[in-house]
Protein backbone atom coordinates (compact mmCIF):
# COMPACT_ATOMS: atom_id res chain seq x y z
CA UNK A 1 0.00 0.00 0.00
CA UNK A 2 1.83 3.20 -1.30
CA UNK A 3 -1.16 5.92 -1.35
CA UNK A 4 -4.87 5.97 -0.74
CA UNK A 5 -7.29 8.06 -1.61
CA UNK A 6 -10.36 8.94 0.36
CA UNK A 7 -13.60 10.02 -0.50
CA UNK A 8 -16.14 9.54 1.69
CA UNK A 9 -19.83 11.84 2.66
CA UNK A 10 -20.52 12.25 6.51
CA UNK A 11 -24.38 10.96 7.62
CA UNK A 12 -24.33 12.11 10.88
CA UNK A 13 -28.47 10.59 10.65
CA UNK A 14 -27.15 7.42 10.30
CA UNK A 15 -24.00 7.56 12.25
CA UNK A 16 -22.07 6.35 8.58
CA UNK A 17 -19.17 7.58 6.67
CA UNK A 18 -20.23 5.84 2.98
CA UNK A 19 -18.05 6.45 0.25
CA UNK A 20 -14.47 4.82 -1.56
CA UNK A 21 -11.05 4.34 -0.39
CA UNK A 22 -8.46 3.47 -3.42
CA UNK A 23 -5.42 2.02 -2.31
CA UNK A 24 -2.58 2.38 -4.94
CA UNK A 25 -0.15 -0.38 -4.65
CA UNK A 26 3.09 -0.87 -5.07
CA UNK A 27 4.79 -4.23 -7.60
CA UNK A 28 1.60 -6.24 -6.50
CA UNK A 29 0.89 -10.38 -6.64
CA UNK A 30 -2.46 -11.30 -7.73
CA UNK A 31 -3.74 -11.68 -4.04
CA UNK A 32 -4.58 -8.58 -1.47
CA UNK A 33 -5.65 -8.84 2.26
CA UNK A 34 -6.35 -5.67 3.46
CA UNK A 35 -7.63 -5.07 7.11
CA UNK A 36 -11.50 -4.15 8.13
CA UNK A 37 -13.72 -3.95 11.27
CA UNK A 38 -17.34 -3.74 10.95
CA UNK A 39 -17.48 -2.27 7.68
CA UNK A 40 -19.77 -3.12 4.97
CA UNK A 41 -17.34 -4.04 1.70
CA UNK A 42 -20.17 -3.28 -1.24
CA UNK A 43 -17.71 -3.49 -4.53
CA UNK A 44 -14.06 -4.06 -5.15
CA UNK A 45 -12.87 -2.08 -8.58
CA UNK A 46 -16.32 -2.23 -9.20
CA UNK A 47 -16.91 -5.70 -8.87
CA UNK A 48 -18.90 -8.34 -6.65
CA UNK A 49 -17.10 -11.36 -7.66
CA UNK A 50 -13.29 -10.93 -6.57
CA UNK A 51 -13.15 -10.36 -2.68
CA UNK A 52 -14.66 -12.02 0.47
CA UNK A 53 -14.43 -10.81 3.95
CA UNK A 54 -12.72 -13.96 6.44
CA UNK A 55 -13.97 -14.57 9.91
CA UNK A 56 -14.49 -12.14 11.97
CA UNK A 57 -11.58 -11.85 15.22
CA UNK A 58 -12.82 -9.93 18.10
CA UNK A 59 -9.45 -7.93 18.36
CA UNK A 60 -8.22 -7.59 14.86
CA UNK A 61 -11.58 -7.77 12.60
CA UNK A 62 -12.04 -9.52 9.62
CA UNK A 63 -9.72 -9.83 6.62
CA UNK A 64 -10.62 -8.51 3.39
CA UNK A 65 -9.42 -10.64 0.44
CA UNK A 66 -9.15 -9.39 -2.78
CA UNK A 67 -8.17 -11.08 -5.96
CA UNK A 68 -6.29 -9.14 -8.17
CA UNK A 69 -6.14 -9.38 -12.08
CA UNK A 70 -2.71 -9.46 -13.89
CA UNK A 71 -1.04 -6.15 -14.05
CA UNK A 72 -3.98 -4.30 -11.84
CA UNK A 73 -1.88 -1.97 -9.36
CA UNK A 74 -4.67 -0.39 -7.05
CA UNK A 75 -8.31 -1.40 -5.81
CA UNK A 76 -10.82 0.80 -5.56
CA UNK A 77 -13.22 -0.25 -2.50
CA UNK A 78 -16.92 1.45 -2.02
CA UNK A 79 -17.74 0.43 1.19
CA UNK A 80 -19.35 1.74 4.31
CA UNK A 81 -18.66 2.23 8.46
CA UNK A 82 -20.73 0.39 11.05
CA UNK A 83 -22.97 2.84 13.32
CA UNK A 84 -20.52 0.96 16.26
CA UNK A 85 -16.80 1.52 14.26
CA UNK A 86 -14.63 1.25 17.23
CA UNK A 87 -12.26 3.99 15.76
CA UNK A 88 -15.26 6.66 15.28
CA UNK A 89 -16.78 8.39 18.19
CA UNK A 90 -20.53 10.45 16.81
CA UNK A 91 -21.48 12.78 19.19
CA UNK A 92 -25.23 14.34 19.55
CA UNK A 93 -25.09 18.08 20.17
CA UNK A 94 -25.75 17.49 23.84
CA UNK A 95 -22.52 16.50 23.88
CA UNK A 96 -20.56 19.57 22.62
CA UNK A 97 -20.29 22.86 24.10
CA UNK A 98 -21.85 24.71 21.52
CA UNK A 99 -24.98 22.15 22.12
CA UNK A 100 -26.26 23.25 18.56
CA UNK A 101 -24.40 20.64 16.38
CA UNK A 102 -23.19 16.99 16.24
CA UNK A 103 -19.71 16.51 16.05
CA UNK A 104 -17.30 13.51 14.54
CA UNK A 105 -13.86 12.52 15.20
CA UNK A 106 -11.49 9.56 15.24
CA UNK A 107 -9.43 7.58 17.09
CA UNK A 108 -7.06 5.40 15.07
CA UNK A 109 -4.07 4.16 17.36
CA UNK A 110 -3.58 1.27 17.62
CA UNK A 111 -5.49 -0.69 15.33
CA UNK A 112 -8.86 1.39 14.77
CA UNK A 113 -8.34 2.72 11.58
CA UNK A 114 -9.48 -0.26 9.95
CA UNK A 115 -12.92 0.52 11.22
CA UNK A 116 -13.35 3.43 9.19
CA UNK A 117 -10.76 2.47 6.22
CA UNK A 118 -10.11 -0.84 4.82
CA UNK A 119 -6.68 -0.90 4.75
CA UNK A 120 -2.86 -2.32 5.57
CA UNK A 121 -3.20 -1.56 9.53
CA UNK A 122 -0.11 -2.16 10.43
CA UNK A 123 2.55 0.67 11.75
CA UNK A 124 5.32 -1.37 9.82
CA UNK A 125 3.26 0.54 6.30
CA UNK A 126 3.10 4.01 5.27
CA UNK A 127 1.28 5.46 2.93
CA UNK A 128 0.41 9.17 1.68
CA UNK A 129 -2.87 10.32 0.76
CA UNK A 130 -5.55 12.18 -0.34
CA UNK A 131 -9.12 12.84 0.88
CA UNK A 132 -12.25 14.33 -0.30
CA UNK A 133 -15.00 14.73 3.13
CA UNK A 134 -18.26 15.58 2.16
CA UNK A 135 -19.34 17.27 5.49
CA UNK A 136 -22.73 18.72 5.78
CA UNK A 137 -23.26 22.19 6.39
CA UNK A 138 -21.99 24.68 8.62
CA UNK A 139 -19.80 21.39 10.02
CA UNK A 140 -16.02 21.65 8.98
CA UNK A 141 -14.21 18.81 8.15
CA UNK A 142 -10.22 18.40 9.31
CA UNK A 143 -7.83 15.84 8.56
CA UNK A 144 -4.61 15.52 10.50
CA UNK A 145 -2.62 16.49 6.56
CA UNK A 146 -2.49 19.53 5.05
CA UNK A 147 -5.79 21.22 3.52
CA UNK A 148 -5.86 21.92 0.09
CA UNK A 149 -9.35 23.60 0.50
CA UNK A 150 -12.67 23.22 2.36
CA UNK A 151 -13.11 19.03 2.31
CA UNK A 152 -9.82 18.54 0.29
CA UNK A 153 -7.08 17.24 2.23
CA UNK A 154 -3.72 15.70 1.53
CA UNK A 155 -0.95 14.47 3.18
CA UNK A 156 2.67 13.90 0.93
CA UNK A 157 4.35 12.47 3.72
CA UNK A 158 3.89 8.57 4.19
CA UNK A 159 2.57 7.93 7.63
CA UNK A 160 1.15 4.35 9.14
CA UNK A 161 -1.97 4.43 9.13
CA UNK A 162 -2.71 4.73 13.19
CA UNK A 163 -1.68 8.32 12.41
CA UNK A 164 -4.54 8.75 9.99
CA UNK A 165 -7.76 11.02 11.63
CA UNK A 166 -11.09 12.84 10.57
CA UNK A 167 -13.10 15.57 12.70
CA UNK A 168 -16.72 16.75 11.48
CA UNK A 169 -17.73 19.62 13.92
CA UNK A 170 -18.26 23.33 14.49
CA UNK A 171 -14.91 24.09 15.05
CA UNK A 172 -12.98 27.54 14.36
CA UNK A 173 -9.51 28.54 13.74
CA UNK A 174 -7.44 30.83 16.09
CA UNK A 175 -3.78 31.22 14.64
CA UNK A 176 -0.78 31.42 17.68
CA UNK A 177 2.02 31.79 15.35
CA UNK A 178 3.13 31.60 11.84
CA UNK A 179 2.79 27.59 11.86
CA UNK A 180 0.45 26.95 15.08
CA UNK A 181 -3.09 27.28 15.71
CA UNK A 182 -6.15 25.83 17.56
CA UNK A 183 -8.99 24.84 16.08
CA UNK A 184 -11.69 24.30 18.68
CA UNK A 185 -15.97 24.93 19.33
CA UNK A 186 -16.17 28.59 19.52
CA UNK A 187 -17.14 28.34 23.13
CA UNK A 188 -13.53 27.15 23.90
CA UNK A 189 -11.74 28.81 21.89
CA UNK A 190 -10.67 31.92 23.66
CA UNK A 191 -9.44 29.39 26.93
CA UNK A 192 -8.04 27.46 24.40
CA UNK A 193 -5.79 30.28 22.77
CA UNK A 194 -4.40 31.39 25.90
CA UNK A 195 -3.82 27.91 27.52
CA UNK A 196 -1.40 26.79 24.39
CA UNK A 197 0.30 30.36 23.64
CA UNK A 198 4.11 28.93 23.99
CA UNK A 199 3.17 26.36 21.33
CA UNK A 200 4.91 27.92 18.87
CA UNK A 201 7.88 28.30 20.93
CA UNK A 202 7.62 24.61 21.79
CA UNK A 203 8.55 23.88 18.11
CA UNK A 204 11.23 26.02 18.65
CA UNK A 205 12.69 24.17 20.90
CA UNK A 206 12.14 20.72 19.66
CA UNK A 207 13.71 21.41 16.49
CA UNK A 208 16.66 23.11 18.19
CA UNK A 209 17.58 19.88 19.86
CA UNK A 210 16.40 17.28 16.74
CA UNK A 211 16.26 18.90 13.45
CA UNK A 212 14.13 20.58 11.39
CA UNK A 213 10.22 20.03 11.90
CA UNK A 214 8.97 18.16 8.95
CA UNK A 215 5.32 18.27 8.48
CA UNK A 216 4.14 22.00 7.60
CA UNK A 217 1.72 23.14 10.08
CA UNK A 218 1.58 22.33 13.79
CA UNK A 219 -2.00 23.12 14.99
CA UNK A 220 -3.99 21.70 17.94
CA UNK A 221 -7.30 20.72 17.86
CA UNK A 222 -9.20 20.47 21.32
CA UNK A 223 -11.63 18.04 21.59
CA UNK A 224 -15.08 17.19 23.70
CA UNK A 225 -14.60 16.27 27.12
CA UNK A 226 -15.63 12.92 26.31
CA UNK A 227 -12.49 12.29 23.93
CA UNK A 228 -10.88 8.99 25.55
CA UNK A 229 -6.97 10.02 25.94
CA UNK A 230 -5.17 12.96 26.61
CA UNK A 231 -3.65 13.34 23.20
CA UNK A 232 -3.33 12.27 20.17
CA UNK A 233 -0.23 12.73 17.88
CA UNK A 234 -2.01 13.27 14.28
CA UNK A 235 0.35 14.77 12.11
CA UNK A 236 -0.33 18.40 11.60
CA UNK A 237 -2.82 18.38 13.79
CA UNK A 238 -2.72 17.31 17.18
CA UNK A 239 -5.93 16.37 18.97
CA UNK A 240 -6.16 17.04 22.97
CA UNK A 241 -8.81 16.66 25.13
CA UNK A 242 -10.12 19.87 27.17
CA UNK A 243 -9.45 18.86 30.49
CA UNK A 244 -5.49 20.11 29.87
CA UNK A 245 -6.96 23.32 30.20
CA UNK A 246 -6.39 23.95 33.55
CA UNK A 247 -6.34 27.80 32.84
CA UNK A 248 -3.04 27.99 34.55
CA UNK A 249 -1.08 26.04 31.59
CA UNK A 250 -0.12 23.96 34.16
CA UNK A 251 -0.77 20.87 32.50
CA UNK A 252 0.88 21.92 28.73
CA UNK A 253 3.34 19.15 29.17
CA UNK A 254 0.92 17.32 27.14
CA UNK A 255 1.38 19.75 24.33
CA UNK A 256 5.02 19.20 24.43
CA UNK A 257 4.64 15.57 24.13
CA UNK A 258 2.45 15.02 21.27
CA UNK A 259 4.58 17.76 19.72
CA UNK A 260 7.47 15.59 20.48
CA UNK A 261 5.70 12.77 18.42
CA UNK A 262 6.58 14.59 15.42
CA UNK A 263 10.28 13.13 15.67
CA UNK A 264 9.59 9.70 17.84
CA UNK A 265 6.72 8.07 16.67
CA UNK A 266 5.66 9.99 13.19
CA UNK A 267 8.79 10.36 11.83
CA UNK A 268 10.64 7.28 13.09
CA UNK A 269 7.61 4.97 13.80
CA UNK A 270 7.71 1.47 15.65
CA UNK A 271 7.26 -1.15 13.18
CA UNK A 272 5.17 -3.40 15.72
CA UNK A 273 3.30 -2.41 18.83
CA UNK A 274 5.83 -4.53 20.83
CA UNK A 275 7.97 -1.71 20.12
CA UNK A 276 5.59 0.79 21.35
CA UNK A 277 8.23 1.98 23.75
CA UNK A 278 10.47 3.26 20.76
CA UNK A 279 7.24 5.46 19.69
CA UNK A 280 6.42 6.62 23.50
CA UNK A 281 9.59 6.51 25.38
CA UNK A 282 11.54 8.41 22.83
CA UNK A 283 8.43 10.83 23.35
CA UNK A 284 8.58 10.82 27.25
CA UNK A 285 11.64 11.77 27.18
CA UNK A 286 11.72 14.74 24.36
CA UNK A 287 8.83 15.90 26.19
CA UNK A 288 11.13 16.78 29.74
CA UNK A 289 13.49 18.15 27.30
CA UNK A 290 11.05 20.83 25.61
CA UNK A 291 9.91 21.96 28.82
CA UNK A 292 13.08 21.93 30.40
CA UNK A 293 13.93 24.57 27.10
CA UNK A 294 11.17 26.39 27.56
CA UNK A 295 10.16 26.57 31.68
CA UNK A 296 13.46 25.66 33.47
CA UNK A 297 15.04 22.59 34.49
CA UNK A 298 13.17 22.70 37.97
CA UNK A 299 10.03 22.62 36.23
CA UNK A 300 11.16 19.93 33.96
CA UNK A 301 12.60 17.68 36.89
CA UNK A 302 9.22 18.32 38.78
CA UNK A 303 6.49 16.72 36.08
CA UNK A 304 9.20 13.85 35.70
CA UNK A 305 9.20 13.06 39.24
CA UNK A 306 5.03 12.67 39.16
CA UNK A 307 6.16 10.78 36.24
CA UNK A 308 8.12 8.16 37.84
CA UNK A 309 5.59 7.95 40.82
CA UNK A 310 2.98 6.93 39.09
CA UNK A 311 5.38 4.24 36.94
CA UNK A 312 6.36 2.96 40.72
CA UNK A 313 2.90 2.82 41.80
CA UNK A 314 2.11 1.27 38.30
CA UNK A 315 5.10 -1.76 38.87
CA UNK A 316 3.92 -2.38 41.97
CA UNK A 317 0.56 -4.00 40.65
CA UNK A 318 1.63 -4.94 37.37
CA UNK A 319 2.10 -8.85 36.27
CA UNK A 320 6.74 -9.18 35.35
CA UNK A 321 5.76 -9.75 31.87
CA UNK A 322 4.19 -6.27 31.31
CA UNK A 323 7.18 -4.59 33.17
CA UNK A 324 9.43 -5.22 30.28
CA UNK A 325 9.68 -2.86 27.45
CA UNK A 326 9.20 -4.42 24.65
CA UNK A 327 5.78 -6.64 25.38
CA UNK A 328 4.40 -9.69 24.66
CA UNK A 329 1.00 -8.84 23.14
CA UNK A 330 -0.17 -12.02 21.32
CA UNK A 331 -3.97 -12.29 22.12
CA UNK A 332 -4.10 -9.19 23.17
CA UNK A 333 -5.57 -5.63 21.91
CA UNK A 334 -2.63 -3.23 21.61
CA UNK A 335 -4.57 -0.33 22.86
CA UNK A 336 -4.50 -2.44 26.16
CA UNK A 337 -0.77 -2.02 26.26
CA UNK A 338 -0.76 1.66 27.42
CA UNK A 339 0.66 1.65 30.56
CA UNK A 340 3.58 3.98 32.52
CA UNK A 341 5.90 1.25 31.65
CA UNK A 342 6.65 2.24 27.74
CA UNK A 343 6.40 6.04 28.44
CA UNK A 344 8.70 6.07 31.75
CA UNK A 345 10.75 3.30 31.99
CA UNK A 346 11.27 4.19 28.16
CA UNK A 347 12.25 8.11 29.08
CA UNK A 348 14.27 6.52 31.77
CA UNK A 349 16.53 4.09 29.57
CA UNK A 350 17.61 7.50 27.34
CA UNK A 351 17.83 9.40 30.41
CA UNK A 352 20.61 6.70 31.91
CA UNK A 353 22.02 6.92 28.27
CA UNK A 354 22.37 10.67 28.23
CA UNK A 355 23.90 10.57 31.38
CA UNK A 356 26.20 7.90 31.06
CA UNK A 357 27.35 9.07 27.51
CA UNK A 358 26.93 12.99 28.32
CA UNK A 359 24.24 15.39 27.02
CA UNK A 360 26.74 16.80 24.21
CA UNK A 361 27.11 13.26 22.51
CA UNK A 362 23.77 11.93 23.08
CA UNK A 363 21.97 14.66 21.39
CA UNK A 364 24.61 14.24 18.26
CA UNK A 365 23.33 10.33 18.51
CA UNK A 366 19.91 11.48 18.93
CA UNK A 367 19.50 13.77 16.16
CA UNK A 368 21.30 10.92 13.93
CA UNK A 369 18.89 8.74 14.67
CA UNK A 370 15.87 10.81 13.46
CA UNK A 371 17.94 11.38 10.22
CA UNK A 372 18.87 7.86 9.94
CA UNK A 373 15.32 6.19 10.15
CA UNK A 374 13.25 9.28 9.19
CA UNK A 375 9.69 8.11 7.57
CA UNK A 376 10.49 4.25 8.16
CA UNK A 377 9.47 2.22 11.14
CA UNK A 378 11.82 0.10 13.25
CA UNK A 379 12.00 -2.34 16.09
CA UNK A 380 13.93 -2.31 18.70
CA UNK A 381 16.72 -4.64 17.23
CA UNK A 382 17.22 -1.25 14.81
CA UNK A 383 17.83 1.01 17.90
CA UNK A 384 19.51 -1.49 19.57
CA UNK A 385 22.41 -1.90 16.12
CA UNK A 386 22.32 1.95 15.72
CA UNK A 387 23.10 2.76 19.38
CA UNK A 388 26.04 -0.17 19.34
CA UNK A 389 27.26 2.12 16.29
CA UNK A 390 27.74 5.24 18.00
CA UNK A 391 28.29 3.48 21.40
CA UNK A 392 30.50 0.37 20.96
CA UNK A 393 29.17 -2.43 23.75
CA UNK A 394 26.74 -0.61 24.69
CA UNK A 395 24.35 -3.35 26.43
CA UNK A 396 20.29 -2.21 27.22
CA UNK A 397 19.10 -5.59 27.51
CA UNK A 398 17.98 -5.79 30.64
CA UNK A 399 16.06 -2.71 30.70
CA UNK A 400 14.29 -3.74 27.16
CA UNK A 401 13.66 -8.00 28.49
CA UNK A 402 13.82 -7.73 32.46
CA UNK A 403 10.91 -6.25 34.55
CA UNK A 404 11.01 -3.88 37.02
CA UNK A 405 13.88 -0.96 37.04
CA UNK A 406 17.37 -1.58 37.41
CA UNK A 407 19.23 -1.01 40.12
CA UNK A 408 21.10 2.23 38.23
CA UNK A 409 18.46 3.68 36.48
CA UNK A 410 18.04 7.50 36.97
CA UNK A 411 16.18 9.53 39.52
CA UNK A 412 14.47 12.82 38.77
CA UNK A 413 16.23 15.58 41.08
CA UNK A 414 13.28 17.01 42.59
CA UNK A 415 11.96 18.04 46.45
CA UNK A 416 8.76 18.22 46.89
CA UNK A 417 7.38 20.55 50.05
CA UNK A 418 5.77 19.26 52.29
CA UNK A 419 3.19 21.30 53.55
CA UNK A 420 0.47 22.57 51.33
CA UNK A 421 0.90 26.19 50.06
CA UNK A 422 -1.64 28.32 48.32
CA UNK A 423 0.59 28.46 45.22
CA UNK A 424 1.16 25.18 44.84
CA UNK A 425 0.79 23.94 40.83
CA UNK A 426 -0.67 21.06 40.14
CA UNK A 427 2.04 18.64 40.30
CA UNK A 428 2.48 19.52 43.80
CA UNK A 429 -0.81 19.29 44.66
CA UNK A 430 -0.59 15.53 43.28
CA UNK A 431 2.28 14.76 44.74
CA UNK A 432 0.90 15.74 48.10
CA UNK A 433 -2.21 14.12 47.61
CA UNK A 434 -0.93 11.01 46.71
CA UNK A 435 1.57 10.64 49.24
CA UNK A 436 -1.59 10.77 52.37
CA UNK A 437 -2.95 7.67 53.08
CA UNK A 438 -5.44 5.85 50.30
CA UNK A 439 -8.02 6.12 52.88
CA UNK A 440 -8.39 8.94 55.29
CA UNK A 441 -11.46 9.33 57.74
CA UNK A 442 -14.29 11.34 56.94
CA UNK A 443 -13.64 14.38 58.85
CA UNK A 444 -10.17 14.63 57.79
CA UNK A 445 -12.02 14.66 54.05
CA UNK A 446 -13.71 17.38 55.41
CA UNK A 447 -11.30 19.32 56.97
CA UNK A 448 -9.19 19.10 53.33
CA UNK A 449 -12.36 20.06 51.94
CA UNK A 450 -12.65 23.13 53.54
CA UNK A 451 -9.68 24.27 53.37
CA UNK A 452 -8.16 23.99 49.69
CA UNK A 453 -11.79 23.39 48.40
CA UNK A 454 -10.80 20.38 46.37
CA UNK A 455 -14.43 18.67 46.05
CA UNK A 456 -14.96 22.12 43.40
CA UNK A 457 -11.64 22.48 41.66
CA UNK A 458 -11.48 22.71 38.32
CA UNK A 459 -8.49 21.09 37.94
CA UNK A 460 -9.56 17.83 36.05
CA UNK A 461 -6.20 15.84 37.18
CA UNK A 462 -6.54 17.44 40.95
CA UNK A 463 -10.41 16.45 40.45
CA UNK A 464 -9.94 13.00 39.43
CA UNK A 465 -6.96 12.34 42.38
CA UNK A 466 -9.46 14.32 45.10
CA UNK A 467 -12.75 11.60 43.68
CA UNK A 468 -10.74 8.44 44.37
CA UNK A 469 -9.62 9.35 47.13
CA UNK A 470 -13.12 10.20 48.12
CA UNK A 471 -14.54 7.06 46.95
CA UNK A 472 -12.13 5.33 48.82
CA UNK A 473 -13.05 7.43 52.08
CA UNK A 474 -16.36 7.16 51.51
CA UNK A 475 -16.80 10.61 51.78
CA UNK A 476 -20.01 11.89 50.80
CA UNK A 477 -20.11 15.44 49.89
CA UNK A 478 -17.56 14.91 46.78
CA UNK A 479 -20.17 12.30 45.16
CA UNK A 480 -22.36 14.85 43.16
CA UNK A 481 -19.24 15.98 41.73
CA UNK A 482 -18.21 12.61 41.37
CA UNK A 483 -21.42 11.61 39.26
CA UNK A 484 -21.23 14.99 36.95
CA UNK A 485 -17.52 14.12 36.42
CA UNK A 486 -18.54 10.82 35.39
CA UNK A 487 -20.83 11.49 33.18
CA UNK A 488 -19.40 14.60 31.80
CA UNK A 489 -15.36 13.30 30.85
CA UNK A 490 -14.52 10.31 28.85
CA UNK A 491 -10.93 9.81 29.39
CA UNK A 492 -9.98 6.83 30.47
CA UNK A 493 -7.24 7.65 32.44
CA UNK A 494 -9.41 9.14 35.04
CA UNK A 495 -12.64 7.19 34.27
CA UNK A 496 -11.36 3.48 34.67
CA UNK A 497 -10.01 4.25 38.29
CA UNK A 498 -12.89 5.58 39.72
CA UNK A 499 -15.46 2.43 38.77
CA UNK A 500 -12.00 0.31 39.89
CA UNK A 501 -12.12 2.11 43.02
CA UNK A 502 -16.34 2.19 43.20
CA UNK A 503 -16.86 -1.35 42.93
CA UNK A 504 -13.95 -1.99 45.50
CA UNK A 505 -16.38 -0.12 48.06
CA UNK A 506 -18.93 -1.68 49.95
CA UNK A 507 -22.42 -0.59 48.32
CA UNK A 508 -20.54 1.13 45.40
CA UNK A 509 -20.83 -1.55 42.51
CA UNK A 510 -24.76 -0.32 42.83
CA UNK A 511 -23.56 2.99 42.52
CA UNK A 512 -21.23 2.81 39.82
CA UNK A 513 -23.57 0.59 37.61
CA UNK A 514 -26.27 3.78 38.00
CA UNK A 515 -23.40 6.12 37.28
CA UNK A 516 -22.35 4.29 34.14
CA UNK A 517 -25.93 3.51 32.82
CA UNK A 518 -26.44 7.63 32.56
CA UNK A 519 -22.78 7.88 31.30
CA UNK A 520 -22.37 4.94 28.75
CA UNK A 521 -23.54 6.56 25.65
CA UNK A 522 -21.60 9.37 25.88
CA UNK A 523 -18.05 7.62 26.19
CA UNK A 524 -15.94 6.61 23.47
CA UNK A 525 -16.20 2.82 22.13
CA UNK A 526 -12.67 2.98 24.09
CA UNK A 527 -13.73 4.21 27.38
CA UNK A 528 -16.31 2.15 27.30
CA UNK A 529 -14.67 -1.32 26.53
CA UNK A 530 -12.30 -0.67 29.70
CA UNK A 531 -15.57 0.23 32.20
CA UNK A 532 -17.86 -2.75 30.39
CA UNK A 533 -14.82 -4.98 31.67
CA UNK A 534 -15.40 -4.06 35.22
CA UNK A 535 -19.16 -3.19 34.97
CA UNK A 536 -20.36 -5.56 33.03
N1 LIG B 1 -0.13 8.18 21.18
C1 LIG B 1 -0.59 8.37 22.51
C2 LIG B 1 -2.04 7.98 22.68
C3 LIG B 1 -2.35 6.53 22.41
C4 LIG B 1 -1.47 5.51 22.74
C5 LIG B 1 -3.57 6.20 21.86
C6 LIG B 1 -1.81 4.17 22.47
C7 LIG B 1 -3.90 4.88 21.60
C8 LIG B 1 -3.02 3.86 21.90
C9 LIG B 1 -0.40 9.82 22.97
O1 LIG B 1 0.75 10.41 22.49
C10 LIG B 1 -0.28 9.80 24.46
O2 LIG B 1 0.65 9.20 24.94
N2 LIG B 1 -1.20 10.43 25.18
C11 LIG B 1 -1.19 10.47 26.63
C12 LIG B 1 -0.77 11.81 27.13
C13 LIG B 1 0.71 11.97 27.32
C14 LIG B 1 1.03 13.35 27.87
C15 LIG B 1 1.32 10.92 28.21
C16 LIG B 1 -2.62 10.26 27.10
O3 LIG B 1 -3.53 10.37 26.29
O4 LIG B 1 -2.80 9.99 28.28
ZN1 LIG C 1 2.52 9.63 23.30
Amino acid sequence: MRHIELDLAVSFRERRLRGAATLHLGPAGRRLVVDTRDLEIRRVNGRTDNFRLGPRDPILGAPLEITLEPGERSVLIEYETSPEASGLQWLEPSQTAGRRHPFLYSQSQAIHARSWIPLQDSPGVRATFSARIHAPVPLRALMAARQVRDGHFHMPLPVPPYLMALVVGDVKFRAMGPRCGVWAEPAVLDAAAREFADVERMVEAAESLYGPYRWGRYDLLVLPPSFPFGGMENPCLTFATPTVIAGDRSLVSLIAHELAHSWSGNLVTNATWSDFWLNEGFTTYIERRIQEQLYGSARSEMEMAVEVGELEEELRRLPAADQRLVLDLAGRDPGDAMTQVPYVKGALLLRHLEEKHGRPRWDAWLRGYFERFAFQSITTADFVAELRRTFPGEDVSAWLHEPGLPADAPRPRYEFGAEPRADWVTQEWLHWLRSLPEKLPVERMTELDGQWGFTRTGNSEIAAQWLLMAVRSGYEPAYGRLERFLVEVGRRKFVKPLYEALVQTPEGRARAQRIYARARPGYHPITRAAVDALLR
